[in-house]
């Protein structure tokens, strides 16, 4: 998605652009196919073009700008093909107002059929430029900057976080936000505001946390937020417990073997909130059925959150994806806890069902990034403590997100030996990240395949879906999770010499039954690469290869440690193929449309 970024510096004398020029560099997880900065000395200044930013930064030396305050965007594209023209900043006609917007606005095109009227000339197809021309349309009517940008977002019917400088008020950025996360950074030196933390976190841990429809303005004496009604209104700062060099590769080469890797620290740090849990446990005495909202692979982490709940407190539960959650929300009533899962805290789709939910239900989220819009939303709030993650595939935030549901789910049932094993988990993940040649050597073998199958039964169904989604996210190769039962009704017509199919095979009451699954892909013919614990005999002779986990492991808590190996395949096989595991195509981390 966008990001966007705003920085104004105390000291005149500074370049903000190289500074501006990081930050984004920072947001570039989110997914973007241009980039643009603004800044102003006198009058504004503007570099933007389409392309990933080090080629738009050799062609245009992006932090030779000056100022010392401007603003800046990576641009995905939500209205208007990616160009240079429609790259932000958007301007105004005469180049005096700069805007950078995250969001997307419904009646852009209303908009610009009357300023077309009103004589404004419009360069790009983009929903973002009626904002500078509106704010311009305003301020030629006597209204000074503030009230010219209240009065234009007043005009907005959409979802946006804003940042706007101006040549005649050329001292300060003003933002705000609506359905669309903007966060302010307040550092000894500068004053930042950003989509996300990671962006800022180089120069500041100290956080204001903007509601909607606030108006932040930035300048060189300090930051003022200003409700509706333009009053000034006091705002807290918290202090994020992440550091910059959580957000940093070090020396790793991607960002997903770096948070795979932290996949331990995930699971220890997020068992460590069993206290807050416990206190929303507490105070859910009455609740009669669940219900999981979330996508991706939040989706699949309910799900197994479903398996876990159902089994162990009997509770009735289901998952709905949050994009077809209006389908379900009739059914919802005061007895329904909807629990919403998501690492970013922002996804739209999951956003707009929670706004639903809370008219009849309690809600939980179950989220990673801290201040994201759920945890402002949601009745309670738990946050799982996997720090920043910027690889676009999901992967320390899953596994802590299956830490919360599981310790959710084990006081909910009062069940001390879940709570147990739950601790056991980082040490057999750790046992899991020691073998991990053995996964790169697979790779070699199985990298050659254009369609793959994942099986797995009960507790294993996630563990294959998630496996699945890992490999064609970043590999591109095509791969399907599939309820081991459920092969024979159709898909087993698909299974040949030529197809891998990957086998989740933890010891438990369900081996027996996808053992026999295994056979029926074996008289086949498929390649069988099986996932199970150390010396099954059985599995290691039916299939051509195995990978084996501790035998400790229960099926119960096999999501949390066998999802691993399939994470660490997804990884080696998509560097075998040649492509960037960190930044798969037409994909983003945080969709806010
Ligand atoms: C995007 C990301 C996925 C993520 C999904 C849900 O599609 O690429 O990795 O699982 O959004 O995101 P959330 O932040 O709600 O967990």
């Amino acid at each position: 998605m966008c990001g966007i970024v705003g920085c104004i510096l105390k000291d005149k004398e500074k370049p903000v652009a190289p500074i501006l020029l990081e930050c984004v560099e920072n947001l570039d997880y989110r997914g973007y196919d241009s980039v643009g900065i603004a800044t102003f000395d006198g009058s504004i200044h503007v570099k933007k073009d389409k392309g990933k930013i080090p080629e738009v930064d050799e062609k245009l030396n992006l932090a030779d700008m000056p100022g010392n305050f401007g603003i800046a965007h990576v641009r995905w594209p939500s209205t208007g093909v990616p160009s240079k023209i429609n790259a932000h900043p958007q301007l105004d006609q005469a180049g005096t107002i700069a805007v950078v917007h995250n969001g997307s606005l419904k009646n852009y095109d209303e908009l610009k059929g009357e300023l077309i009227a009103d004589g404004f000339k419009f360069k790009s197809t983009t929903d973002t430029e009626v904002i500078p021309h509106l704010i311009r349309k305003y301020m030629n009517e006597g209204f000074d900057l503030e009230h010219a940008f209240r009065k234009t977002i007043e005009r907005l019917d959409g979802s946006y976080a804003i940042a706007v400088i101006c040549e005649e008020e050329n001292n300060k950025i003003l933002a705000t936000r609506y359905q669309s996360p903007l966060k302010i950074g307040v550092s000894d030196d500068a004053y930042f505001i950003s989509s996300d933390i990671p962006a800022i976190i180089d120069y500041t841990r100290k956080i204001i946390l903007p509601a909607e429809g606030e108006m932040i303005i930035l300048d060189e004496s300090g930051v003022k937020v200003h409700d509706e009604n333009g009053n000034e209104i006091e705002k807290e700062t918290v202090l994020i417990p992440w550091t910059a060099q959580m957000a940093n590769k070090g020396e790793h080469p991607y960002f997903m073997i770096k948070e795979i890797l932290e996949q331990p620290d995930a699971v220890e740090f997020t068992l460590d909130e069993m206290d807050n849990i416990r206190k929303i446990v507490d105070d859910l005495d009455n609740i009669k059925n669940i219900c999981f909202v979330a996508c991706g692979t939040s989706y699949h982490a309910s799900l197994s959150g479903k398996y876990l709940i159902q089994h162990l407190a009997k509770i009735k539960t289901d998952v709905v994806l949050a994009s077809e959650f209006k389908y379900t929300a009739d059914t919802l009533d005061e007895d329904t806890l909807v629990i919403f899962i998501s690492q970013s805290g922002e996804t739209l789709d999951s956003m707009n069902a929670l706004r639903i939910a809370k008219e009849t239900s309690p809600t939980l989220a179950i989220v990673n990034n801290i201040g994201s819009s759920m945890t402002e939303e949601a009745k309670y709030t738990i946050i799982t403590q996997a720090g920043p993650e910027k690889g676009v595939a999901a992967t320390k935030t899953y596994i802590a997100q299956l830490t919360a549901i599981y310790l959710f789910a084990g006081l909910l049932a009062k069940d001390d030996d879940l709570i147990e094993e739950l601790h056991k988990v980082p040490n057999y993940i750790r046992e899991v990240l020691e073998k991990s040649e053995e996964i790169e050597v697979l790779s070699k073998r199985y990298s050659f395949a254009e369609d793959l199958f994942y099986l797995g039964r009960g507790f294993s169904y996630p563990i294959a879906l998630e496996g699945a989604l890992k490999l064609k996210e970043i590999s591109l190769i095509h791969a399907e999770g599939y309820a081991s039962g459920e092969l024979k009704h159709g898909p087993l017509a698909l299974i040949n010499h030529r197809v891998p199919v990957i086998v989740i095979l933890p010891p438990g009451s369900d081996y027996e039954e996808t053992m026999v699954n295994l056979e029926e892909v074996k008289a086949r013919k498929a390649i069988i690469l099986s996932i199970c614990a150390e010396g099954d005999g059985k599995a290691e002779c039916k299939s051509r290869d195995v990978f084996t986990i501790n035998p400790n492991v229960s099926e119960m808590v096999a999501p949390l440690v066998y999802t691993v190996p399939l994470q660490l395949l997804a990884y080696y096989v998509t560097l075998e193929k040649g492509h960037d595991p960190d930044k798969p195509e037409n994909l983003a981390k945080v969709i806010t449309v």
